[in-house]
């Protein structure tokens, strides 16, 4: 199996194990941070809706504890009818740990649909660099 044929099936994985009982909206999102190590992450809703966290969420979640602070490439797949994009706040959590070559790839289950920079869907963002004096 080819690099991008295991981080799909990662996603697939993932998004098969979503905890979405409210919106039965599965997401699983796939990194592969910048020592090329792969960590996975998917949605987990709660009954008290907005604690739930995103795909995102886990699999930046897994990185970090895996011991890795850059994303070099993140594909995001929902089992829904057009590509999942991530939302606005992933896009700021994806921001905190991006490289200027960072990719996101929008995927639906078959496969990669759109590939974009971070600064194309995130431009004139704020990151760590900000916040020094
Ligand atoms: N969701 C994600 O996991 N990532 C996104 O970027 C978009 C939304 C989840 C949250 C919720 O569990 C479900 O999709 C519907 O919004």
């Amino acid at each position: 199996m080819d690099e991008l044929e295991t981080i799909l099936q990662m996603a697939r994985d993932a998004m098969d194990r979503a905890y979405v009982p409210y919106s039965k909206f599965r997401v699983g999102a796939v990194i592969k941070a910048e020592s090329g190590r792969l960590y996975a992450g998917c949605n987990v809703e709660n009954a008290a809706y907005p604690a739930g966290s995103c795909a995102e969420q886990g699999a930046i979640s897994a990185m970090v504890l895996g011991g890795d602070t850059k994303i070099k490439d993140i594909y995001v797949m929902g089992n829904g009818e057009h590509p999942t994009s991530p939302c606005g706040s992933c896009r700021q959590r994806i921001r905190e740990f991006a490289m200027p070559e960072t990719r996101v790839h929008i995927c639906d289950r078959n496969g990669v649909r759109i590939t974009k920079n971070l600064t194309e869907i995130l431009p004139i963002s704020f990151g760590p660099e900000n916040l020094e004096s």
